[in-house]
């Protein structure tokens, strides 16, 4: 690694539960060095180099048909599933194709901090719909929906994050789904799902799909490489209609620069092939089980009674509540001081300041005995960061 080149908001020393990156020494494996090498050395290495078909490489696409239709109990055809360059890739695209400047896309609040950064790029308005302990609030979608539809706004998309959810680590139940499923269909709302972390899952599989529930009517479902193999790679799934998946290989940047990452497509389909992905991804998940584990134990034994927190069952994330005299921008402040990285949740809404009592830890990056000793830190800052009554006001 070219020195000082320390992967993106990483800090020499410090304990990271900032980032929901994967654990650094998850990457490299042999078998990944393996595939890059087979790659490199077949006959045909070359056509990897050329500007790739539009749906994505072949191969990736009948691995991947194969494992959703396993894993999911769906049926699926090679032609509802494109390559893309990672999930922001995909947000991206279908924020281009299906939202127009000045409309409407409904996003949880809070959400992933990149994907406001994204939509909004695309100049859309912007809409929360609140979630609690066990994800988006189906109601509260539909109130918001009567209330935009009777001031003639339309939302066009709803972004999702179902399972194992950034930053709250809560996976939404499949008696939500389907509600969620009926207003959607119901207003017309396109619902796009950002899957990236159902294969870490600690129990058993995540529940079922947007996409399966919704026999894939009006749904897109976003899977990515990068929580489980490597962010680098930046290579990720789009799943759809038939016509949908069609109308996405036809646009503008797909037919310019062809399917994406022809040559990792290759090396990751190849890694695929020969077994490596189920195994890593086990390691993986008994791994970040550990962590979580840590974490909440953690948790348990040293945050102030008031301060409350999420359980996820897989993912990277855990959602801290503090109360309303403690504020996340000074907690992230001190804990920086003390040696501790951690998110303020201001970044994860579309209204900061619904977030001014909220830390997001990740439990991904950091060691358990650094979790532990971070999470322990943190504690102590917490209880010093109150801000004492204003006695004047009663
Ligand atoms: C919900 C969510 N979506 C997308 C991404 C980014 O995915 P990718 O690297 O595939 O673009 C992240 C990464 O933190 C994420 O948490």
């Amino acid at each position: 690694m070219i020195s000082n080149d320390l992967p993106q908001g990483m800090s020499q020393n410090a304990i990271p539960l900032k980032l929901g990156h994967p654990d650094p020494e998850t990457l490299l494996t042999p078998e990944l060095r393996n595939a890059m090498l087979h790659v490199i050395n077949s006959p045909d290495a070359y056509t990897t180099l050329q500007y790739g078909t539009e749906q994505g490489t072949r191969s990736l696409i009948d691995y991947l048909v194969g494992k959703i239709q396993r894993e999911q109990g769906i049926s699926l055809q090679p032609a509802n599933l494109m390559v893309i360059a990672g999930s922001t890739h995909g947000v991206d695209m279908l924020a281009r194709l299906y939202t127009r400047p000045g409309g409407a896309v409904l996003v949880e609040a809070p959400t992933y901090v990149d994907a406001i950064h994204v939509l909004l790029d695309h100049h859309v308005e912007l809409c929360s719909i609140p979630m609690d302990e066990h994800g988006l609030i189906p109601s509260e979608l539909e109130k918001q929906l009567v209330r935009l539809h009777s001031s003639g706004t339309f939302p066009s998309m709803l972004y999702t994050i179902p399972n194992f959810h950034n930053p709250t680590g809560s996976t939404l139940s499949e008696a939500r789904r389907f509600e969620i499923i009926r207003i959607a269909q119901h207003y017309g709302l396109l619902i796009v799902e950002d899957d990236v972390y159902r294969d870490l899952s600690f129990k058993s599989a995540a529940p079922a799909s947007f996409y399966a529930l919704a026999n894939g009517q009006q749904v897109f479902s976003i899977g990515s490489f990068s929580k489980t193999l490597a962010p680098g790679l930046r290579l990720g799934w789009l799943v759809g209609s038939e016509e949908s998946i069609q109308y996405c290989v036809n646009c503008g940047t797909t037919q310019m620069g062809g399917g994406a990452n022809p040559f990792v497509a290759h090396m990751v389909a190849e890694y695929c092939r020969s077994g490596s992905l189920e195994k890593h991804i086990s390691h993986l998940q008994s791994l970040y089980k550990i962590r979580r584990d840590v974490a909440l134990e953690a948790l348990e034994q040293y945050m102030p009674s008031d301060v409350n927190w999420t359980h996820p069952n897989g993912g990277f994330f855990i959602w801290l509540s503090l109360p309303v005299n403690v504020f996340a921008q000074e907690v992230k402040r001190l804990a920086l001081q003390e040696g501790v990285l951690v998110s303020a949740g201001e970044g994860f809404f579309v209204n900061p300041g619904d977030g001014e009592h909220n830390l997001r830890l990740a439990y991904s990056c950091a060691k358990p005995e650094d979790i532990e000793a971070g999470i322990r830190i943190l504690a102590q800052v917490i209880e010093k960061s109150r801000v004492e009554p204003n006695p004047r006001i009663s």
